[in-house]
């Protein structure tokens, strides 16, 4: 293992009902007057943010609001809402809804508190050590997708404008103060959206699984724990969108898979991540879908550089490859991987996607890795980033 800081401060309300203390739990975490930011309807629809605004005013907490975050937020409304956080001295983001929402707030919050400032600390593969973002407003969230894992994460990521480059900002000072979490909210979610939840939250955990580090039983064991519990309660999600328990299970498991408790003392890869998000920022695809298309991709490139370490993970997420050689073993667990991607009815190929052979050389420019690498596993070169775009195929 190696060494480590850990710091997640969010405070968690979960279960049926909580979001009716969103106004108390604004008030706790210091939380005078709020943004209140939200999507593209959703949450108007189901009656979401009329019950949250309920609260905000019985806890005597004056906000403003600014809805229509697209998923895979854009820069142009994150720039609106700077301008308002500032004009109405907001000081206190709250989002209602899931990573995008998140997001965009987390990225409003560094600009209202930096004198308009946020973008420059939004950065991409070209740069090795992230920019220190110096202060940020506080930021509460009641999440409605189990996806991203924002509501606990150090992260936000915005499509900047005008070049439509995804990317990413991060520190401690991003985790949200607190997070409602009611299962139930995430009953209204259309199954290609439950399914490309559950890719992400796995794929969250594959980015810390698949480490060069030794020595990691316990961060091992929960990463395969998460892992199980994601493919079994999320068949009977899919199953049942209103089976409250399961529901709960996988929206506890898109925080653990994200807020670092299954990353500590780890290094990491994030390589799917950064060769997928390419991908939402040029088809404005759903995140968790360019990842069921990377993902298994980077699996068969990749596998040979620990070949035990994907032996272990076909035996004990998927329960396949037992007493073969590490490398039958290793290919029998991607294939278990892709045919459970596949029952959720997500893509597994660039045509499924949306996506084209011939635009790989502009997806490989703006992922700009230059003489970089990408990712720890197994360091890739921009031209392996380019098997790995080719092998999507
Ligand atoms: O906008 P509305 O109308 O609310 O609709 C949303 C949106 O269309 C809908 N939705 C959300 N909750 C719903 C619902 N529809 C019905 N019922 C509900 N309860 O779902 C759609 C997707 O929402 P979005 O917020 O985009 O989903 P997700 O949580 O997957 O977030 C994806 C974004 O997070 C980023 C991704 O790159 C992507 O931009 N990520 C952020 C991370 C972080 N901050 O730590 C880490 C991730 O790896 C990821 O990169
Ligand atoms: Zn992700």
């Amino acid at each position: 293992m190696i060494d480590f800081d850990y710091w997640s401060p969010t405070y968690i309300a979960f279960g049926k009902g909580k979001e009716s203390r969103t106004g108390e739990l604004v008030r706790q975490f210091g939380g005078s007057r709020a943004l209140l930011h939200y999507g593209g309807g959703s949450a108007i629809r189901s009656g979401l943010l009329d019950r949250v605004k309920a609260s905000l005013s019985a806890a005597g907490i004056h906000f403003v609001e600014l809805g229509g975050v697209k998923p895979n937020p854009r820069s142009s409304l994150v720039e609106e809402g700077v301008r308002l956080a500032l004009a109405e001295k907001v000081d206190f983001l709250l989002a209602v809804g899931g990573g995008s929402v998140i997001d965009s707030s987390k990225a409003i919050a560094i600009g209202a508190a930096n004198g308009g400032e946020w973008r420059k600390y939004y950065v991409g593969r070209e740069v090795k050590v992230r920019p220190v973002i110096p202060a940020a407003l506080p930021v509460g969230v009641v999440l409605t997708i189990a996806a991203a894992g924002s509501e606990g994460s150090t992260n936000s990521v915005i499509n900047l404008e005008p070049e439509n480059l995804k990317r990413g900002a991060g520190g401690n000072i991003l985790r949200p103060k607190f997070a409602v979490m009611n299962p139930e909210l995430t009953m209204s979610l259309p199954p290609f959206q439950t399914a490309c939840g559950l890719a992400d939250m796995f794929a969250h955990l594959c980015e810390r699984y698949f480490s060069p580090t030794a020595d990691v039983a316990l961060t091992d064991n929960l990463c395969e724990a998460v892992m199980r519990t994601i493919v079994l309660e999320g068949a009977k999600v899919m199953a049942n969108p209103n089976d409250y328990q399961a529901r709960a299970n996988v929206m506890w498991a898109g925080t653990l898979a994200h807020n670092d408790i299954c990353g500590a003392g780890r290094v990491q890869d994030w390589a799917s991540h950064g060769i997928e998000h390419e991908l939402s920022a040029l088809y404005d695809c759903a995140h968790g879908a360019g990842l069921a298309v990377v993902m298994p991709a980077w699996m068969a490139f990749v596998y040979k550089a620990d070949s035990a370490r994907f032996a272990r993970f076909a035996q004990n997420v998927f329960n396949v490859g037992h007493g073969l050689f590490d490398d039958e073993a290793a290919l029998e667990g991607i294939a278990a991987f892709r045919r459970w991607l596949k029952s959720l009815g997500l893509p597994l190929t660039f045509a499924e996607l949306g996506a084209k052979e011939e635009d790989i050389p502009l997806l490989l420019k703006t992922l700009n890795l230059g003489a970089n690498t990408l990712g720890a596993f197994r360091p890739l070169t921009e031209a392996d980033v380019a098997s790995i775009y080719h092998l999507c195929l």
